[in-house]
């Protein structure tokens, strides 16, 4: 991968990708945006990976927004696209295939925050503050945070977060569900990678599978996820993971999956 704001590194089957443009604490401009969205799709379709732990470079920022300097010169047509276009780059994490963890190590907001939500896990730094600053900018959140906040948090706290613009802290961040652990910052990565393995060492369909009914589910009234979620019970019943699954346990022996 050759992506001159992004940097990756894989450790037996956990990719790294870092947003690295902390000169700007890592601000999505446009050509975050693509290089983020071409590089989930590359991800997505490479089988040495099989998930993603995705960081901001720096101390101080996860991802700061949108770029503030692009917005102020965007016109109504290309705000639509703006949008959209971050909106499709969220959605190639969110529905990569593969477990997608954000390791939130300090100012997420704005896009910052929606990126990280788009991710199926968020753990932070202590340091880390999260918040969706648009409404004192004049603008409304573009990347999905008047969608994805009332999901994760509930309507009345992603309400006050929207409106009042207000920055929280971790630990406030972890009291409302935004995240779901707070660790020192000097132990994130390790956390994240740590967290990352629990979930690898699970069945690989059963959690792509899983993953995708809590998602589709949510869109869904509870009668159409109930039988989401038989589908997919009936269809991991197909698979070798189950046979491995059930029979190490009854072996009294750890599982050995292969993800098929
Ligand atoms: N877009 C573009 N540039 C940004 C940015 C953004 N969202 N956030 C930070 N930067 C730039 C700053 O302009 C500054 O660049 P400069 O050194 O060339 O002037 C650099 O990053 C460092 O930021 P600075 O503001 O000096 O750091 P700080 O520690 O004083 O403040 C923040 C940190 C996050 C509180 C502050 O940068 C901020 O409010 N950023 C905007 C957050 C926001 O509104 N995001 C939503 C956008 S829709």
């Amino acid at each position: 991968m050759n992506f001159d704001h992004l940097l990756l590194t894989v450790n037996d089957g956990v990719a790294t990708l870092t947003v690295n443009r902390p000169e700007k604490l890592n601000a999505l401009n446009d050509q975050v945006v693509d290089q983020l969205h071409r590089a989930a799709a590359q991800l997505a379709g490479d089988p040495a990976v099989k998930g993603v732990v995705l960081t901001g470079a720096g101390p101080k920022a996860f991802i700061a927004g949108a770029d503030i300097g692009e917005l102020a010169k965007q016109g109504v047509l290309q705000g639509r696209d703006r949008s959209l276009a971050g909106q499709r780059m969220l959605a190639a994490f969110e529905h990569m295939g593969k477990p997608v963890l954000a390791a939130v190590n300090g100012y997420a907001l704005g896009g910052g925050c929606e990126l990280a939500m788009a991710c199926h896990l968020r753990i932070a730094s202590e340091n880390a503050k999260f918040g969706q600053p648009e409404v004192k900018l004049g603008i409304t959140p573009g990347y999905g945070g008047t969608q994805r906040l009332p999901r994760l948090v509930g309507k009345g706290n992603a309400l006050h977060l929207i409106l009042t613009g207000e920055q929280i802290d971790a630990r406030e961040a972890l009291r409302i569900g935004l995240v779901t652990k707070v660790v020192p910052a000097a132990q994130l990565l390790d956390e994240a990678d740590k967290l990352m393995r629990v979930i690898l060492a699970n069945g690989p369909v059963a959690v792509k599978l899983a993953i995708e009914a809590v998602h589709r589910g949510l869109e869904m009234t509870l009668e159409e996820g109930l039988a989401l979620e038989a589908d997919a019970f009936g269809l991991v019943a197909a698979t070798d993971d189950m046979k491995e699954g059930l029979t190490a346990f009854l072996e009294k022996r750890a599982a050995r999956f292969a993800g098929r």
